[in-house]
């Protein structure tokens, strides 16, 4: 992740494959897929309904950057030449114009999707991909009826992109396989690393699985096993300290000295019970138990804002990812 001062191969790699990139949307996933595609050296067009969201975007981008170069991430030139890259447009047609990839960026509601993708479908260059970062929907329901249903695909990032590199890809049902290996050559160009999926299924695995924790985590507090500090300790300080290296799969195998053979073996009948033991029951999710989570949550992080856990954050998942690009998995 750490780059030399003014040298960044991503950006002729990304370029070979797409040159200009529409984001369509700028609000919290939107803005740092700008970074993404204007850091891979892409021309990058951004629209959104709210002129207010893209002025923000762009000051998000713009202290991102500034961070990036202090923290010696970016070179100075590298910063300039991303932010030479972005434009804005107030209308989706000019943000379109000449777009080799579309990220459309939108809310999380079925009808709202439906209706941008018939409006990108209709004004986006023939070519182009239409990518969408839905984190629940299914393409060919978002494309069912499109003229250009064909180039239509799910590109699900995760949270924030500019520097979580695991992005979900599964196409429809009428996506062409070409749109499907172009869409992942692009983002792995552009230094994100997509996952096929094989089909549909509702929130996808990354959300998937992140849900089966967090109900064991709420369940764990709101029946006073323990409080906010302690479940997120666990996490944080023991089971995260292995995930940010290894999946439930490669960690299970390196739970016994005979890999994931022996552990399961070992371990299934205990496992089994466990499992069978999870209340199944989905919290509530109202208004008590948002304020009772959230004030604990509150007073966990001290005086600390949003804004500065998210700039923490993003600098320690670039140490992370650093050190591992340093200690490639064995
Ligand atoms: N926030 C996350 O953690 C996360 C993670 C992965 C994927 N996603 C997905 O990414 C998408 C965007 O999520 P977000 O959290 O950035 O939402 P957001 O509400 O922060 O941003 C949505 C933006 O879309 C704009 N918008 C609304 N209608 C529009 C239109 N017709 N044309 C152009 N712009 C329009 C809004 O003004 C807003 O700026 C959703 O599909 C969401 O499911 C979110």
């Amino acid at each position: 992740m750490r780059r030399e001062r003014g040298r960044d191969r991503t950006v002729t790699d990304a370029r070979q494959t797409i040159g200009r990139v529409a984001v369509i949307g700028t609000g919290v996933i939107g803005r740092s897929w700008v970074e993404v595609f204007a850091r891979a050296g892409c021309e990058t067009r951004i629209h959104d309904r709210d002129q207010a969201q893209i002025d923000r975007a762009l000051a998000w981008l713009d202290e991102d950057l500034d961070l990036s170069v202090a923290g010696g991430w970016l070179g100075a030139g590298e910063a300039d030449g991303i932010r030479s890259r972005v434009s804005t447009h107030s209308e989706l047609e000019d943000a379109l114009a000449g777009a080799d990839y579309v990220q459309e960026s939108g809310p999380e509601r079925l009808d709202a999707k439906r209706e941008l993708f018939r409006a990108l479908d209709g004004s986006a260059p023939s070519a182009a991909i239409l990518a969408s970062s839905t984190s629940t929907f299914d393409m060919t329901v978002i494309a069912d009826g499109l003229a250009g249903a064909s180039r239509c695909i799910v590109a699900h990032p995760t949270n924030p992109p500019h520097v979580i590199p695991a992005v979900e890809v599964l196409p429809g049902a009428s996506t062409d396989p070409a749109v499907v290996s172009r869409t992942m050559n692009f983002l792995r160009q552009a230094g994100q690393v997509p996952v096929l999926l094989r089909k549909y299924t509702f929130g996808f695995v990354l959300n998937r699985l992140q849900a089966a924790l967090v109900r064991e985590a709420i369940d764990l507090v709101e029946s006073g096993v323990a409080d906010v500090e302690a479940v997120d300790t666990i996490v944080r300080e023991g089971l995260g300290l292995r995930w940010a290296i290894m999946g439930p799969f490669v960690t299970g195998h390196t739970n016994a000295d005979g890999g994931l053979r022996e552990y399961y073996g070992r371990y299934g009948s205990s496992y089994r019970a466990l499992i069978q033991a999870l209340d199944p029951a989905a919290p509530a999710f109202d208004g008590e138990m948002i304020d009772r989570l959230s004030t604990a949550t509150e007073g966990l992080v001290g005086g600390a804002t949003v804004a500065d856990l998210l700039r923490w954050r993003d600098d320690m998942i670039r140490r992370i990812r650093a050190l591992k690009s340093q200690h490639p998995g064995a």
